[in-house]
């Protein structure tokens, strides 16, 4: 039965994490994964964190099964913490489960839509993260790409984004980024987000937004503020979110799945489809990262705690940012990198060609992603000459 199988090819980001791990070279430089890192290169536990788990070591009570939605607490905290004081929020219109990571709500997403409409067609952003086309395809769905950045401008292409969105039917899905947009940093602003609110309204498809990043750009409230914007104009949407980055809680696999129904009776029932798709896939979902998130977002101490260690994280990345364009012309990368520097989040794209970045790994340990998405956070002062020079050199031939 196994022998008429072909080998998957490696996966363009977790292959690359591995193959970083195995390199020897002591300068290796790993700008691949998304894992925020410190000045030190290393990825600690949050102090918050760690707080949480010590409480939760003295306390828990129980290990008995909590349901498909996983924790009651964890699933308040974080529809809060994504709509605020939203009317969608008062009014009972949302309904949040735990998922296992933004993959795993993705996934449980991706099996809803395809019982809401097996014949759906979910948009997403050229480019966007190589995995959703995986999450959706795996669902059964035909994916699509709208236009959305400019390698020509490193910028976006909103008159496209636009003109493609207005012709996507009622019954599609369009997959937005809450902010952050991964791989290209690039993000729509308040008045795209109206724009796209306008066009959702006028073709009757429905928004699903990933949120990974929330915090990572420019702070809490202001990456959920496109989202929040939608929800407060459409009938339905749906929210998959992730605490990997902003929690550090990356391999505890926590996220969540919201459904925004018409009305509560009619989001009640979408969640119980929602928890039906759960329980075929896993049953229900692991309980560490649930409480722990939970923990600190009903702790005034926690949560304070929290918001300082975010952000650190935000003000190193958007201050690498800058430095990295300087390194890059102190060091006669040839090219304009301006743009890395008014981008969010922590990816860009150098737009360097392929040969290039392989030439980078071979030669001096510098890990890409092969469409030349960077990890700004994997940056410090200790391999910027390196990477600067690394990179003038390649260039330059
Ligand atoms: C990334 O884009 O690097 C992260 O979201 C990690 C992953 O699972 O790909």
């Amino acid at each position: 039965m196994f022998n008429q199988l072909q080998p998957v090819p490696t996966d363009p980001i977790l292959g690359l994490m591995t193959e970083y791990k195995a390199d020897n070279n002591p300068k290796k430089v790993d700008l691949s994964v998304g894992v925020y890192k410190n000045e030190q290169g290393d990825t600690p536990v949050l102090a918050a964190v760690k707080k949480a788990e010590e409480y939760r070591l003295n306390n828990e009570q129980s290990k008995a099964y909590l349901g498909m939605a996983g924790d009651v607490r964890f699933n308040e905290a974080m529809t809060n913490l994504l709509f605020g004081e939203h009317d969608v929020v008062k009014s009972g219109r949302v309904k949040t489960a735990q998922t296992p990571g933004g993959t795993g709500s993705l996934r449980v997403a991706a099996e809803f839509i395809a019982r809401c409409n097996p014949t759906a067609k979910v948009w997403v952003t050229n480019p966007t993260w190589a995995n959703h086309i995986s999450i959706f395809n795996a669902a059964g769905l035909q994916v699509e790409e709208f236009p959305y950045f400019d390698f020509d401008t490193m910028g976006l292409k909103f008159d496209q984004t636009v003109e493609t969105l207005s012709k996507v039917p009622a019954g599609d899905i369009v997959l937005l980024h809450a902010c952050c947009h991964n791989p290209s940093g690039m993000d729509l602003n308040l008045e795209q987000w109206q724009t796209v609110a306008d066009i959702a309204k006028q073709q009757g498809f429905t928004i699903l937004i990933d949120s990974a990043y929330q915090g990572f750009g420019e702070g809490l409230n202001e990456d959920a503020a496109g989202l929040r914007l939608l929800a407060s104009q459409v009938e339905e949407m749906i929210v998959c979110s992730s605490c990997s980055k902003n929690f550090g809680l990356y391999r505890d696999r926590i996220g969540a799945i919201s459904i925004i129904g018409t009305d509560p009776a009619k989001a009640e029932i979408a969640f119980s489809v929602a928890l039906g798709v759960i329980r075929a896939i896993y049953s229900m979902p692991p309980a560490h990262g649930a409480d722990i998130v939970a923990t600190i977002l009903s702790s005034q101490e926690l949560t304070s705690l929290w918001h300082q260690e975010l952000d650190e994280m935000r003000t190193r990345i958007n201050g690498l940012r800058s430095f990295v364009v300087d390194k890059f012309k102190e060091k006669g990368v040839p090219g304009n990198f301006d743009f890395i520097a008014k981008q969010n989040g922590m990816f860009s794209f150098l737009g360097i060609d392929k040969e290039s970045i392989a030439t980078l790994k071979k030669d001096y340990s510098i890990y890409i992603v092969g469409s030349s998405r960077v990890n700004v956070a994997g940056v410090n002062d200790s391999n910027a000459d390196y990477l600067a020079d690394a990179l003038a050199k390649v260039l330059n031939k």
